[in-house]
């Protein structure tokens, strides 16, 4: 879900917030809603795409604060009652919320034995039940709010409006948000592309503070009151960087945007005379063992990052953040748990990394976001400066990560083990590039259009890439997709493989590895699957493949990456194809801001 919140604008409120919606649309989109205040509210809220709240808003959406919410379904169906903003009975509060109210149900039942009534199925709505009660009682809008909050359990992103403030309150409590401070406006939001185009300027909120936003005026304090002196930092991102900037999708931009990441991410951390490695928010790192805790496309790049270190002779795992605290693997004190998130906010992942801080470990957060939860809470942060991700479906991200995760091991690793992947580190943006210039994939999308099914086969390194190329496809086309070690077809998924089902193989050098999988590739040609193949050539694989996807060679640590690059354009392709929503495919968000 997303918020939105704008102090200072006068009549051009509405359109700051339909904006920045727009912006935050990545977040969830089953519906919509804003709330504006000028003495009176007025609330305008739609199931479905920003676009249709766009169609509804009229003229009487008027006044000096405003709040809007995009949200992505927790507690009841996508629905207009469900969206954005709720309200109390008499329509004089109205709140947005992120988050889970865990004890909305007592909450309801308490309120509604007073005499409350309620529209939505949501959790949100007690919210402004309890302002409600609170200023029946004689209390400020501030002390209403304060007092609602402190009823809540849960995690929680909250903003309020009221129809007789013209300020906008708002405060967090395991789910972020963010002020942006204009030259005369003030915003809130969850995420910063939200406000981006309008200022750089933002002040982060930690859990338990209250932001008070009037017409161009901003304070924070904390949960007695107590104003604080906030820093304002400045975002390197701009505007134009969240712009589709000609491109059809944002998906497509972000998969060009690849070779320009990895030069961000790899820019003065690598010695270009020696090849070593340097990493500030590395230094002194010597654990005995590392956990890596992720979720989606960042779990394939922690499953990379988990055999790097094995490579380089450390311990390593990768958990998925949502299992890690079921039977914890053991820490000892020199365990290093490492974080893999790229908005930094993903609540399992967050969790599992509270959980490690509990357990007294280090944590890193390998994140994308300066500023997110995981950054601010994690004792180092390793940025990867992909730069902003529009796209729900991961792209240029996962790439950035896993030459992140290969800093981490190169560092490490003695530097003379490290020096071959770091060379071929330097070369890979270049290579990304030949890849993007000179791909089939579009035709391979053509001609596998119609497919019952996808399987994706690799070993090694190339296992995660497997995984992430299935999950690539199934998240935008819709269409079946499954990713397995090459080693693992005949025990099982065989038994699915048939002349309607390509398989992806992805096969580079002419190792152990690479024998073993062409012999994989050959059972399943002889079930008269057609076969796919990505490779740099090296092997004989091409023989026994209906369609090749070539790649240039480089070290087999590295290949992955250029490997990937095949599999999200076929997975671009064919959703392109089939018309899908490849920027926002249906039910997903691009951080899950809830366990
Ligand atoms: C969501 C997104 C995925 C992403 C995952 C983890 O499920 O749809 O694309 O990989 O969250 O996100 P994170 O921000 O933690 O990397």
């Amino acid at each position: 879900c997303g918020i939105i919140g704008c102090a200072g604008r006068g009549d051009e409120t509405l359109d700051v917030l339909l904006d920045g919606l727009e912006g935050l649309e990545y977040r969830g989109y089953d519906s919509a809603g804003v709330a504006l205040s000028n003495g009176s509210l007025s609330v305008c809220k739609r199931e479905g795409e920003i676009r249709r709240l766009q169609q509804a808003v009229t003229g009487d959406l008027v006044g000096p604060v405003g709040i809007g919410h995009t949200r992505w379904s927790t507690h009841g169906p996508p629905s207009d009652a469900n969206a954005h903003p709720h309200t109390d009975c008499a329509g004089d509060v109205a709140v947005v919320h992120n988050g889970i109210v865990e004890n909305y149900a007592d909450l309801r039942a308490e309120l509604a034995d007073r005499g409350h009534d309620f529209d939505s199925d949501t959790d949100t709505e007690v919210v402004p039940h309890l302002i409600e009660e609170e200023l029946a009682d004689g209390a400020t809008f501030e002390e209403a709010f304060r007092a609602a909050v402190a009823r809540l359990e849960g995690s929680y992103a909250l903003a309020a409006v009221s129809s007789g403030s013209e300020a906008i309150l708002a405060t967090r409590h395991d789910s972020p948000l963010v002020v942006g401070v204009g030259d005369d406006a003030a915003y809130i939001a969850s995420d910063v592309p939200a406000f981006l185009d309008y200022t750089d300027r933002v002040v982060y909120l930690e859990d338990g503070e209250f932001a008070r936003l009037e017409s161009g005026s901003w304070t924070v304090s904390d949960a007695d009151g107590r104003l604080l002196d906030k820093s304002v930092s400045r975002v390197e991102w701009d505007a134009e960087e969240t712009a589709k900037s000609g491109y059809d999708h944002y998906m497509l931009k972000e998969i060009h945007e690849q070779p320009r990441a990895l030069r961000k991410c790899l820019r003065g951390r690598v010695d270009e005379l020696t090849g070593a490695v340097d990493v500030e928010a590395l230094d002194g790192l010597n654990p005995s063992s590392v956990q890596f805790v992720a979720c989606g496309t960042s779990y394939h790049a922690a499953l990379h990052g988990a055999s790097a270190l094995r490579e380089a002779g450390v311990h390593a795992q990768a958990f998925l953040a949502s299992e890690y605290a079921t039977a914890p693997a053991p820490v000892t004190d020199d365990t290093l748990v490492v974080g893999i998130t790229q908005s930094g906010e993903t609540a399992d992942t967050l969790s599992a990394l509270r959980e490690a801080r509990k357990r007294g470990v280090e944590t890193l957060a390998m994140t994308n976001v300066v500023g997110s939860t995981a950054a601010r809470e994690c004792d180092r942060a390793l940025f990867i400066r992909a730069g902003p991700e529009i796209g729900v479906a991961a792209t240029k991200t996962f790439s950035s990560q896993v030459v992140a995760a290969n800093l981490l091991s190169a560092s490490l690793a003695p530097q003379s083990d490290a020096r071959e992947v770091v060379e071929a580190l330097r070369d890979l943006p270049g290579q990304v590039q030949e890849v993007l210039d000179s791909s089939r994939a579009e035709r391979v999308a053509e001609q596998f259009l119609d497919s019952e099914g996808y399987f994706f086969v690799g070993r090694g390194y190339h296992h995660p890439v497997a995984l992430e190329g299935a999950l690539k496809l199934k998240e935008i086309t819709y269409k079946h997709a499954e990713g397995f070690p090459a080693g693992e077809l005949k025990h099982g998924p065989l038994a699915l493989v048939t002349e309607e089902t390509p398989v992806f193989a992805l096969v580079t050098g002419n190792g152990t590895e690479a024998t073993k999988t062409v012999g994989n590739v050959k059972e399943v040609e002889a079930r008269d699957a057609p076969v796919v193949t990505v490779t740099d050539g090296v092997s004989d694989v091409e023989r026994y493949a209906d369609a090749v996807l070539e790649i240039p060679e480089t070290h087999p640590r590295v290949a992955p990456v250029l490997a990937n690059v095949q599999l999200q354009l076929v997975a671009y392709h064919v959703a392109k194809k089939l018309g899908r929503s490849i920027d926002k495919p249906r039910n997903l968000a691009k951080s899950v801001t809830v366990e």
